[in-house]
């Protein structure tokens, strides 16, 4: 069985190349605490992956890697024990996983709010909402679908030329018609940003803090959410009347029940 550590990065692509040598040392010091290498080296003896290849992409709350398996790929979603995954949310989501996870440390939270995210992915996934299938769990590592080719993972729709705003309307709407409608779930933080854009279509990913369509914030997430797209196809040329925009995603189901109905 390969030590836990020879799990991570074990590949030098080319060995004259010491600037992301370091670069991948460092990262390897930051997301790679003994706990997550044991996360990580079970999940490989489980067989979900082979190896870490590679980061994607690092960020405040966590790191993404690459991962193979044979000749496929996986994503790594790696989450940082501390509370930074946290700072950013508002208090009634807080509360929410508080509850589910009933834990007190910051440990326990992180590991709670990545099953979150894998729960989510599966149910949208269900739902034929188009996001990574996700494939596993432990502790604060997620192992999903890889949205990308051999040479590199999708970009965000964000870093996208767009050349047909209206089929990417009909996509958004599509995607997030289906998140509510079937999945009755609303993302929270849908933007340009946590779109990937992959064989010619929308990906939504970074999931986790989606919630019930009949949360009472649920409604303001949703706008919220549309005004960050109008925003984005308004800048392409393509103008989207907001009242138009939520009635298309089935919207106006979203909310609070009515009192006594
Ligand atoms: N399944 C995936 N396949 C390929 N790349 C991914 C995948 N999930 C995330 N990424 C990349 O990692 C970045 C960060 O992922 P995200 O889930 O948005 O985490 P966060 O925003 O919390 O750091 C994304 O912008 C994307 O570039
Ligand atoms: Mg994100």
């Amino acid at each position: 069985m390969p030590r836990a550590a020879d799990l991570v990065f074990p590949r030098r692509e080319r060995v004259e190349d010491r600037r992301r040598d370091a670069g991948q040392r460092k990262l390897l010091d930051e997301f790679f605490d003994h706990g997550t290498l044991l996360a990580v080296s079970r999940l490989a003896n489980q067989g979900l992956f082979d190896v870490v290849d590679h980061p994607i992409s690092s960020g405040k709350e966590g790191g993404v890697f690459r991962a193979s398996k044979g000749t496929e790929f996986r994503a790594v979603k790696i989450y940082r024990i501390s509370n930074t995954v946290f700072r950013h949310l508002p208090p009634y989501a807080l509360d929410e996983l508080r509850r589910e996870a009933s834990a007190r440390n910051y440990g326990g939270l992180v590991f709670a709010w990545t099953r979150r995210e894998h729960t989510i992915l599966g149910r949208l996934t269900d739902a034929g909402v188009r996001v990574p299938r996700p494939i596993g769990h432990y502790r604060n590592v997620l192992v999903m679908e890889y949205i990308g080719t051999a040479e590199g993972a999708a970009p965000r729709l964000k870093d996208v030329p767009v050349d047909d705003p209206a089929t990417l309307y009909e996509q958004l709407v599509g995607e997030f018609g289906r998140m509510i409608r079937q999945a009755r779930l609303v993302h929270g933080d849908l933007s340009p940003y946590n779109t990937l854009y992959h064989d010619g279509h929308v990906v939504v990913i970074d999931v986790a803090q989606s919630v019930r369509a009949e949360h009472p914030e649920a409604r303001r997430l949703l706008e919220r959410d549309l005004q960050n797209f109008s925003r984005f196809l308004g800048r392409l040329g393509y103008d989207v009347e907001p009242a138009e925009f939520l009635r298309a995603v089935g919207g106006e189901t979203v909310g609070p029940p009515h009192e006594g109905a």
